[in-house]
């Protein structure tokens, strides 16, 4: 069994009909989307959703799930989304796919985070996954400077051969830290540096994990 599936499957099992789901990004929130739209047209679900990248959007405007624009959004239930790492506290690293900045504005206005992984994603301390940064592109030399300052090797990220623009307009640098202890006091240092617009750790945002394995799941939390 494709244990990203699995995951995604399992959680999908929790939405309800008129509830207000925030979609993912990436190769396992693929599969999320999937199964809900295939809960739409087996059993009816009926649902609108907000998605966190222009990537998924398209995908749910194919597959027939009504996407609504977020300022229309009273309150989300239920976020379902995957990560790069998952850590025993089940703080995260997110933005492997460079949406980190719409995912983290959804899971964060979300009553309940979901997060979807296969087993290959849990570590017990974050860090060995580069960690995202989403910067204005204006001043990338000193935001750059200021990240080495924090520890870390700062690549920025391409795609295609040209520097990768995220869905907001802006650069993802990817900070090679090999290991982060602390990423509560991390995650703050980052933030205090004018230019960074987000960064990609979630502590203590998700609220239940779903692990897929080659024969099933387990469920943190
Ligand atoms: C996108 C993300 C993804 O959730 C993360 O990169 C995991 O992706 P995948 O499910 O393809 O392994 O944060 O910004």
């Amino acid at each position: 069994m494709n244990a990203k599936k699995a995951a995604a499957d399992k959680a999908v099992e929790l939405i309800q009909s008129g509830m207000t789901i925030g979609l993912g990004t990436g190769s396992t929130a693929y599969w999320a989307i999937h199964r809900i739209a295939e809960r739409m047209n087996e059993e009816g679900l009926r649902i609108e959703a907000v998605s966190s990248s222009k990537q998924s959007e398209e995908l749910a405007n194919q597959l027939g799930i009504p996407i609504i624009p977020f300022s229309e959004v009273k309150s989300i239930d239920i976020t379902i989304d995957g990560a790069d790492e998952v850590d025993r506290d089940t703080n995260l690293i997110k933005g492997g796919g460079g949406a980190l900045l719409r995912e983290k504005i959804i899971a964060s206005n979300s009553n309940r985070f979901v997060v979807i992984v296969d087993e290959s994603k849990m570590v017990p301390t974050l860090g060995k996954f580069p960690l995202p940064i989403e910067i204005v592109p204006f001043a990338t030399e000193l935001t750059i400077r200021r990240l080495e300052q924090l520890g870390c090797r700062p690549v920025i990220r391409m795609a295609d051969q040209a520097t990768f623009i995220t869905d907001n307009g802006n650069w993802i640098i990817d900070c090679h830290f090999d290991e982060i202890s602390n990423p509560g006091e991390l995650g703050e240092r980052i933030k205090t540096i004018p230019g960074v617009v987000e960064h990609g750790l979630f502590v203590r945002m998700a609220n239940t994990v779903v692990v897929g394995h080659a024969d099933g799941t387990t469920t943190v939390q």
